[in-house]
């Protein structure tokens, strides 16, 4: 029987050099899915703006959308240890409304950590003391898009290099337990790999990170219009779905769907009384 992941199952990874899995999951049904497959983690990220709800951008994600999706993935799952996204604004206001929307988001979901992105050192210092494990998001986030100017690559300059450099290092000293690098080149994230005592977990940040996320829509292949680099599709589930859409839709016109074998029965004897 698998153990319960847990942030010392993340902390020996690391101190044993041991790979750790991380995927996305918005629903009871996919989470139990990668549950019952062993990724160490699932993380209910705020990507659900985008995948779940259309949203161009994780902007307008809201607590309440978090709690919601937050809530049907811990049903699920058993043994993966239940990250839940931040959305946009229930952090950065104040080091005393990180602490309240963190502890709404560990109490009505049931989930293990929450996942904030940027420099909040001070928040995250306040979250971690209410017993709250915080995993940081650095490089690409997705939250800063307007100031960012866009979903480009970060720390391609010695200046945004040292930077993220030294956020990693201070979010870990402010307690992370974990950090997601998102979209740095691979060699920054080797060196910031080496320099920390806790894990971190890539996306578009290369092989040397001690692990690795994705969204699962994207490694499904379920969205035709989003195909960054740093995806591998490990199938093509949008293809497949899309086929038997169109095969259901065939069947019922052509009269092929439902047949004998779906059907209920009732004696006839009832049905007669019925005309
Ligand atoms: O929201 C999300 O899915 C994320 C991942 C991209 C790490 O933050």
């Amino acid at each position: 029987m698998q153990a319960k992941n847990t942030v010392l199952t993340f902390r020996q990874a690391k101190q044993e050099n041991k790979k750790l899995t991380m995927l996305t999951a918005y629903d009871y049904s996919t989470a139990k899915l990668i549950d019952e497959s062993g990724i160490n983690s699932i993380l209910v990220g705020d990507s659900l703006g985008n995948v779940m709800l259309g949203y161009s951008s994780t902007i307008s994600v809201t607590m309440d959308d978090m709690i919601h999706h937050g809530k049907a993935v811990t049903r699920a799952v058993k043994n993966a240890l239940v990250v839940v996204d931040m959305p946009f604004m229930s952090y950065q206001t104040s080091v005393y409304d990180s602490v309240v929307n963190a502890g709404r988001l560990i109490k009505e979901t049931n989930a293990n950590a929450v996942k904030l992105e940027s420099a909040f050192f001070e928040e995250i210092a306040a979250i971690t003391k209410a017993s709250i494990p915080v995993v940081a998001h650095l490089g690409l986030t997705p939250q800063s898009v307007n100031s960012l100017g866009g979903y480009k690559v970060q720390g391609i300059t010695e200046e945004s290099a040292k930077k993220i450099a030294s956020d990693a290092q201070a979010v870990q000293d402010a307690g992370a337990f974990a950090v997601v690098l998102e979209c740095v080149p691979a060699k920054l994230a080797k060196y910031i790999t080496q320099q920390l005592k806790i894990p971190t977990i890539g996306i578009g940040a290369g092989r040397y990170c001690d692990g690795q996320v994705l969204v699962y829509h994207d490694m499904l292949g379920m969205v035709s219009d989003f195909k960054p680099k740093f995806v591998k599709q490990y199938a093509n589930l949008g293809e497949t779905m899309k086929s038997a859409f169109s095969n259901f839709s065939e069947e019922v016109q052509n009269g092929t769907f439902p047949t004998k074998e779906n059907e209920y029965n009732i004696s006839d004897e009832i049905i007669e009384k019925l005309y």
